[in-house]
């Protein structure tokens, strides 16, 4: 296998760390230290063994698409880091602004800044969109406030009585990206966004997450279509059957046929 792997050379060039137990590793990135760091991470479904040691660092206020085939592992990895319980973390270091994601339950996570947008949605049925904006507030760390994410996302003040679940697909997306913004997130993670969205939708959305980013949240963005997510992204890693083949800048990938065509088949 003919692998383009950048990960390796920025593993010898790290820093690994010598930090004191509890004490994040120096990770770093050249000269900036990482404001985001998995290490090594393995994660298990019950005996499956799916995510095999994923390395990657990520900047403030970087973008970085997580990319790869069907089954690579990129659902997978997003929810190892989101400390969900599914796949179980078995081995490895997460790291959160100073704080360490591996030792806590998602929940914890996610007060330390974690924001999963799962790929479902998971809009609540029975609430109206603000309810389902407010019940995201019911516990700090409160982040956007509700009006705030109603500019961002007109549409979702012009229907903010309408039951959630009665939105449309695209509008459902838009809520569950709220959402999360109305908590305080360090770390956006976004799971096929544009998934079963008609192209006018995905243009919107792809707007709005342009306007995150000029904000500077850090994010992460699994992409089937992976050539709007390297456009939206600064940086990209690949997985491959649970491994990371390839992480460099999203114009590398953009500009390689051969990348494109043996790990995203475009
Ligand atoms: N709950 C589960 N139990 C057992 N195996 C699972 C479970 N969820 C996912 N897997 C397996 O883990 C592997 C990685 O799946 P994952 O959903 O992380 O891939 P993905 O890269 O997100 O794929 P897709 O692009 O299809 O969303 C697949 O082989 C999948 O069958
Ligand atoms: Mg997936």
């Amino acid at each position: 296998m003919s692998v383009v792997n950048m990960a390796d050379v920025k593993a010898k060039t790290r820093d690994s760390g010598n930090a004191a137990p509890g004490q994040q590793p120096t990770h770093s990135i050249g000269s900036q230290p990482a404001y985001f760091s998995c290490w090594d991470i393995h994660a298990y479904y019950g005996e499956s063994y799916i995510v095999q040691g994923v390395s990657f660092d990520i900047r403030e206020g970087e973008i970085v698409a997580l990319l790869g085939r069907n089954g690579a592992g990129k659902t997978s990895t997003l929810r190892a880091i989101a400390r969900v319980d599914d796949p179980a973390l078995k081995a490895g270091e997460i790291w959160l602004d100073h704080q360490p994601l591996h030792s806590m339950k998602s929940a914890q996570a996610a007060q330390n800044g974690v924001g999963l947008v799962p790929e479902d949605r998971r809009i609540i049925a029975g609430l109206t969109v603000e309810e389902n904006l407010k019940l995201a507030q019911i516990a700090p760390p409160i982040g956007w406030s509700i009006d705030r994410v109603y500019d961002l996302f007109p549409r979702l003040g012009e229907r903010r009585k309408q039951e959630g679940t009665t939105l449309s697909g695209g509008e459902q997306q838009m809520l569950a990206i709220g959402r999360t913004l109305a908590r305080d997130v360090k770390l956006l993670l976004l799971d096929e966004p544009y998934e079963g969205l008609a192209p006018v939708i995905v243009q919107e959305i792809e707007r709005t997450l342009e306007q995150i980013k000029a904000l500077g949240m850090t994010t992460i963005i699994v992409e089937q279509n992976a050539i709007a997510a390297l456009h939206l992204a600064d940086r990209a890693i690949i997985l491959d059957m649970g491994q990371v083949v390839f992480d460099g800048t999203a114009q590398d990938v953009l500009d390689s046929a051969e990348l494109r065509q043996q790990y995203l088949a475009i």
